[in-house]
């Protein structure tokens, strides 16, 4: 099993044994939970859900310092190259885009996208999107920002091994819809995300484990601490 590790909020570095690394929402040098730099970030493809900016994060100095592949919905693609991004694919819901080492299949998302300047205005770069990621001979489903959604019974049909889940409500589904969301993907193993962060999302992950433990008893809940590990 590859590698996942944790960066925290919604960041994670996915690393196989054949050298491939994959960046998934690499929000780094403004993200609290962390203390890595951008620069220490080392993936030859970077992965976005949507245009947030705790998820496009480091993106930009990221792609630049690895020539990485940015792979995304084709908005925020074409507005990415518009910042100096030079290999960029833009993609869709219901498409699967090619990389060194795996695959990702755009899922939809409830949630919003858009970028926000440094002068506070925001630019609105396409849709959300979740990430069904194939790598490594492991299924991943990156849900991204989003509410609870019935067709995430369709992503689980995709088979999916390790789901990755916000829980942190307010802007995403808290820790109960997540548990109605780890019930309807049926992954082996959950892993919850962005929260703690911020204030608004302060969430104890030991109650989602609680009502995953109900509500899907067959998936294992794994809490990782920013910086740690799961699989590798
Ligand atoms: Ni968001
Ligand atoms: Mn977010």
């Amino acid at each position: 099993m590859p590698k996942l590790t944790f960066i925290g909020h919604a960041a994670f570095l996915l690393e196989d044994d054949q050298g491939n690394a994959v960046a998934i929402d690499p929000f780094v040098e403004h993200n609290p939970a962390t203390t890595l730099t951008a620069r220490e970030i080392k993936a030859g493809t970077i992965l976005l859900t949507h245009a947030h900016n705790d998820h496009v994060g480091d993106t930009v100095e990221i792609a630049q310092n690895n020539d990485a592949k940015v792979i995304c919905v084709v908005e925020l693609g074409d507005w990415l190259e518009g910042k100096g991004v030079r290999d960029v694919v833009g993609a869709n819901h219901g498409g699967t885009v090619e990389f060194p080492g795996g695959t990702v299949k755009f899922v939809p998302a409830w949630h919003s996208s858009s970028f926000t300047l440094e002068d506070g205005s925001a630019v609105a770069p396409g849709v959300p999107a979740g990430l069904v990621v194939r790598f490594g001979g492991t299924t991943y489903y990156f849900a991204g920002d989003t509410a609870l959604f019935g067709d995430m019974r369709l992503i689980g049909e995709e088979g999916i091994d390790v789901a990755i889940l916000p829980i942190g409500d307010h802007f995403t589904m808290g820790p109960a819809d997540a548990a109605r969301a780890a019930e309807l993907v049926g992954a082996g193993t959950v892993i919850p995300c962005h929260y703690n962060t911020f204030p608004p999302i302060r969430q104890d992950p030991e109650a989602f484990r609680a009502a995953v433990a109900k509500r899907a008893p067959g998936t294992e809940v794994v809490v990782l601490a920013p910086g740690e590990t799961y699989g590798g």
